[in-house]
């Protein structure tokens, strides 16, 4: 599925390069031709000899390599591929792609290339949550470089704590995702899942049983066609998708916030469960309950709509808008109420009533309402449902 693809992997300075072996393994495996930047600090880990054996090509170290600037130079190096890919990516490196540093080939590659770039984030703990790391990635995140990993565990350091490289064959399907050729390559999607959080006070808060499994599913499909997804996602026990980018947020107004920095777009589904009121009387400090008093009265007041905003973003508005109507009861006649109110272009609507058990569950029955009419779908699992949108987005936007 890879075939005649080009992967240049930069593996710097981190025990995990013994995985970049394992993908680059993978990668040729699937027809893919990987070309190796080596760092110094990688070449502590894993030799030239082993990362030039799996790739079948020669290791690129040295960046004034007179040989090598004469045969290719680092623009060509950078360019000559579909994807860059930093794996391990320390924090190091991270550091001198956010500040534009380039003192050798790796991050000279990186500066130059115009290409789409994954890092595969491998530290320690403390390393990964300082303050400068996280800095950096959120400069790197907002240039859109795409991130995988890291996972939580025992790290070689003998901690424990997030800073595990993602595993190779994680690595692979984001690789998969991002060199996806379908037929939605190079439409830019946002994507809104999951409940959000509305604060009563520094512990406690609002929020519901919306699991984020749908709209993830629908961000995977979308970016498995081959879109530029962003998915903004309220807070989820789910894994972050592999190969997009991945915005979390708490609350309506932040995700809200989050959807504007992601547009423009060509099509915005929103499949987020948004709170549709936040607490109007939120206390800084924890609410204290006091003997004898009554308890604490929480005042509501209305979130802002995020579909009916995208829906009336006016020159911004996408090409193509969906919202969701989990409704109890009605189930057609109030999502239909629902498109004509919000403005949007299609509704999905769920039957999400106590026994239908698609809060949280795996599978969904659904009908989707557009101009033309309804489309009732057999019943079916939340990937197969998003797999079937979007291939209708795809059909919609002339693509497919
Ligand atoms: O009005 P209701 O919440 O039933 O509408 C559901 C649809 O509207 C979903 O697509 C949901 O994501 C979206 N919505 C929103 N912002 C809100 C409320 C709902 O985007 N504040």
């Amino acid at each position: 599925m890879l075939d005649g693809r080009r992967v240049l992997l930069i593996i710097s300075g981190g025990i995990a390069a013994y995985k970049s072996l394992e993908l680059i393994r993978r990668l040729k495996d699937r027809g893919c031709a990987v070309r190796c930047i080596l760092t110094k600090g990688g070449a502590n880990f894993v030799t030239p000899l082993a990362v030039a054996a799996l790739s079948g090509d020669k290791v690129y170290q040295e960046t004034f390599s007179l040989t090598d600037e004469a045969e290719m130079g680092h623009i060509r190096l950078s360019r000559e591929a579909d994807l860059v890919v930093a794996a391990p990516a320390t924090a190091h490196l991270l550091a001198k792609m956010a500040a534009g540093l380039a003192d050798d080939l790796a991050s000279t590659a990186l500066l130059a290339t115009d290409k789409p770039v994954l890092i595969a984030p491998a530290m320690n703990t403390m390393m990964w949550e300082h303050p400068a790391t996280r800095a950096n990635l959120a400069t790197l995140e907002a240039r859109g470089i795409r991130r995988i990993g890291p996972g939580a565990g025992e790290l070689a350091c003998g901690e424990v704590g997030a800073g595990r490289m993602a595993e190779p064959a994680e690595i692979l399907a984001a690789i998969e995702v991002m060199l996806s050729d379908g037929p939605l390559k190079g439409v830019r999607a946002v994507v809104t899942s999951g409940p959000t959080h509305e604060a009563i006070d520094p512990v406690r808060y609002i929020a519901n049983r919306s699991s984020g499994k749908q709209g993830h599913a629908i961000a995977a499909a979308l970016a498995a066609l081959g879109a530029e997804v962003t998915l903004i996602s309220g807070p989820v026990a789910l894994p972050d998708p592999a190969g997009l980018r991945v915005v979390r947020v708490e609350s309506a107004v932040a995700m809200l916030d989050a959807v504007r920095a992601a547009l423009p777009a060509e099509v915005v589904v929103c499949a987020a469960a948004v709170a549709d009121w936040t607490v109007a009387n939120r206390a800084t400090e924890k609410r204290k309950k006091t003997a004898g008093a009554p308890p604490p009265a929480i005042e509501l007041t209305p979130n802002p709509d995020i579909l009916m905003t995208v829906s009336q973003a006016g020159e911004q508005r996408p090409r193509l808008v969906v919202g969701f109507a989990a409704e109890t009861e009605a189930l057609l006649d109030n999502a239909r109420a629902k498109l004509t109110r919000k403005g949007c272009d299609w509704i999905v609507a769920n039957d999400v009533s106590e026994d239908s058990g698609t809060f949280g569950g795996d599978a969904n029955t659904v009908h989707l309402l557009t101009a033309d009419g309804v489309d009732s779908w057999p019943r079916m699992g939340k990937a197969e449902v998003a797999a079937r949108l979007a291939e209708r987005i795809a059909a919609k936007l002339g693509k497919a």
